[in-house]
């Protein structure tokens, strides 16, 4: 080993023990500054290379930029170990309270189609009905056949349905849990059946994704009456007011009688207003008594049981009990519209 050799050695040793040695950031960064800064001294070594005779400066040349690579690598070591002393220096002496809350937190709140459907599972389970669910991509049987629906039956038209390649489809409404319930429970039961359902169309007042919540009675004696009771009872309870209700005859192919549910318009009591387009009256919900072939298709025996079913679209009853004039403005996650239904 050559003298150039062995003083590049040294002063690498030399410049080694000072990283070991520094006790804080501070002091690291001084001895990186002093050795591989703009005039540090391995620095300098480099630069007086040209004083070499020329045969020994390339090898002198790399000694000395291995040098310094050891002692950045070194440096960094030691940086990643100091930082890490300091972070356990700080949360031994207690300064970071892991139990204080965050900053810029904010309070948040349900969406009002959560809150609706909320209520309502609250309201109907007060009155003795359980919570069922089902698949949002279901089959042909429990959206259309077996809900008296078939293949060549013109209410299919009336449904625009999401179809995917294998056949399965978006449920167009919450009544396949209607036949799942009846299969899987049997009769007598109680049920309600919130949840998502897709349609193709979209304008003011429909969009494409919206909530229905099914509801289905089935027992032995189990009339119209009994439906239109609980019907108007939940209207009431809903809105907290004295609401009028009245069924329309209508048609859906899984009830007989069908009808439509419409209640006295709450935004002018009935006395006619644009929301309820001058009639004073809203539909929230088809309804009807249950046809007997879903009954038959489900297992149950018509001869012996009868029941009621209705379909009620939740985003309108939230539009309607929190004041929301257009049903698109539930689903555009606008903050100003959300930000009223915070949590207090
Ligand atoms: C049905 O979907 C039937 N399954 C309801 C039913 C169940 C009848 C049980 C009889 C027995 P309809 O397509 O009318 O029916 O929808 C029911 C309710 O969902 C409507 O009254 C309305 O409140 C709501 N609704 C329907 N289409 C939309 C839409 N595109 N956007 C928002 N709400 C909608
Ligand atoms: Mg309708």
């Amino acid at each position: 080993m050559n003298d150039h050799a062995s003083s590049v050695d040294a002063l690498a040793r030399r410049a080694l023990e000072e990283v070991a040695a520094s006790g804080d950031l501070a002091a690291l960064d001084d001895v990186r500054v002093r050795w591989l800064g703009k005039k540090g001294t391995l620095t300098e070594q480099l630069k007086q290379l040209g004083s070499l005779p020329p045969a020994e400066r390339p090898a002198a040349g790399q000694r000395i930029n291995e040098a310094k690579q050891t002692l950045q690598a070194a440096i960094e070591a030691r940086r990643e170990a100091l930082e890490r002393a300091r972070v356990e220096q700080e949360l031994l002496s207690g300064r970071v309270d892991v139990t204080l809350p965050g900053r810029g937190e904010e309070r948040g709140g349900l969406h009002p189609v959560t809150r609706a459907r909320m209520r309502i599972e609250a309201l109907f389970r007060r009155a003795g009905f359980d919570v069922a669910e089902g698949p949002e991509i279901e089959d042909d049987f429990h959206n259309f056949e077996a809900l008296n629906i078939p293949a060549d039956h013109p209410a299919r038209a009336m449904h625009d349905t999401f179809y995917f390649p294998d056949g399965k489809l978006l449920r167009t409404h919450t009544s396949p849990v209607q036949i799942r319930a009846l299969i899987s429970r049997g009769a007598p039961l109680a049920v309600i059946a919130p949840g998502r359902v897709y349609r193709s169309d979209s304008d003011v007042t429909h969009t494409p994704m919206f909530h229905q919540v099914e509801g289905l009675v089935v027992g032995e004696n189990v009339s119209l009456a009994n439906m239109r009771a609980i019907l108007h009872g939940f209207v009431q309870a809903f809105f907290e007011r004295d609401l009028k209700m009245r069924l329309r005859p209508s048609y859906f192919p899984f009830v007989e009688p069908g009808a439509e549910v419409d209640m006295s318009c709450v935004f002018c009591d009935g006395a006619g207003c644009r929301i309820c387009k001058h009639t004073g009256w809203l539909e929230i919900s088809g309804c009807g008594m249950v046809h007997p072939h879903v009954l038959k298709a489900s297992g149950v025996d018509p001869e012996r049981f009868t029941g009621y079913a209705f379909g009620m679209g939740i985003d309108r009853l939230a539009m309607l009990r929190y004041g929301v004039n257009d049903l698109r403005l539930l689903f555009e996650n606008d903050l100003r519209l959300l930000q009223q239904f915070r949590a207090f």
